[in-house]
């Protein structure tokens, strides 16, 4: 239990989640898409670096050398680059889940940078929803309440666990599928109920480490389609993927190399996922 939502306060106004962005996304209205709005960034990074040191001290590794990286409200971000070039300690970190060793990490207009162990984790909870390769559902719990996990940690009442579970559910379309365990569904149905997780704390950014890296490529469509709805209701999306066809699929792409952003290109025009529906996984 954590008394996290009083930090609020601290919040500048310009930087401040307006309840808009904080309410349940109306995935139906289909109105905040992206490229009207005034972009206003929900993180920004700003000369972050991040060293591993041996034991004694001396430098073992410069993951990230000097990242300078602004992501407006409501973007769909796809990292990708080579096999250590970065990606995943720039997703650490962005995630909250790691501090640098340097620089600053603005989310939601507070320094991450700054903040120690317990402050981190409790902000993390409610500003970050993140999703793994691997699912990460635990086996013995049905879906409800496997979504219903992170709110554990806020101090929610039982009813409104369960409800803000189902309602996380119904924006992936699994609400039918209400009592079942993750053995008794197909990947991409398991995938979406750690969707649903990473949804329920309704976080400022989802976060998702090659989420569809364990699906066959129909499954991994309807995932995609899944995070398009989202991003049109107005999520912010930063995903690490190998696929280039997801990059293309994204509004922006960040390319690794060697621990700093090589290009950063923005799409005029995504590309769409072509038959959605004809994907399975429902
Ligand atoms: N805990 C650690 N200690 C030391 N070095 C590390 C640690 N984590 C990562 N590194 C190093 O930092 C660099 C960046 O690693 P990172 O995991 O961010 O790469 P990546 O782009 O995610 O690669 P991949 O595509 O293989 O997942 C690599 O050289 C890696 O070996
Ligand atoms: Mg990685």
């Amino acid at each position: 239990m954590t008394t996290a939502q009083s930090q609020s306060s601290a919040i500048p106004p310009s930087e401040n989640p307006s309840a808009a962005a904080r309410a349940p996304l109306a995935l139906d209205s289909g109105n905040q898409a992206s490229g009207t709005a005034i972009p206003v960034p929900v993180a920004q990074l700003i000369d972050i670096r991040k060293t591993y040191f041996k034991p004694d001290g001396s430098v073992m590794v410069e993951a990230l050398r000097g990242v300078n990286l602004s992501i407006p409200r409501g973007e769909y971000v796809a990292i990708m680059g080579a096999s250590g070039s970065g990606k995943s300690t720039l997703m650490y970190l962005l995630g909250c889940l790691d501090r640098p060793t340097s620089g600053a990490y603005l989310l939601d207009g507070r320094n991450v940078a700054r903040m120690h162990d317990e402050e981190l984790s409790a902000f993390r909870g409610r500003t970050i929803g993140f999703i793994f390769q691997s699912f990460n559902l635990i086996p013995q719990l049905t879906i409800e309440e496997n979504a219903e996990v992170p709110l554990f940690y806020q101090g929610l009442e039982k009813s409104e666990r369960r409800e803000r579970a189902i309602e996380a559910l119904r924006m992936v379309e699994l609400d039918h599928r209400l009592g079942h365990r993750p053995s008794e569904l197909s990947g991409g149905q398991q995938q979406r109920a750690a969707i649903a997780r990473a949804l329920v704390t309704r976080p400022l950014i989802l976060m998702a480490d090659e989420p569809t890296g364990n699906l066959d490529s129909a499954t991994g469509l309807a995932i995609l389609r899944t995070f398009e709805r989202l991003h049109e209701a107005g999520m912010t999306i930063v995903m690490v993927t190998h696929d280039p066809a997801i990059g293309r699929r994204a509004g922006r792409v960040i390319f690794m190399k060697d621990g700093d952003v090589e290009s950063d290109l923005r799409a005029d025009r995504p590309d769409p996922v072509s038959d959605p529906d004809q994907a399975p996984g429902h």
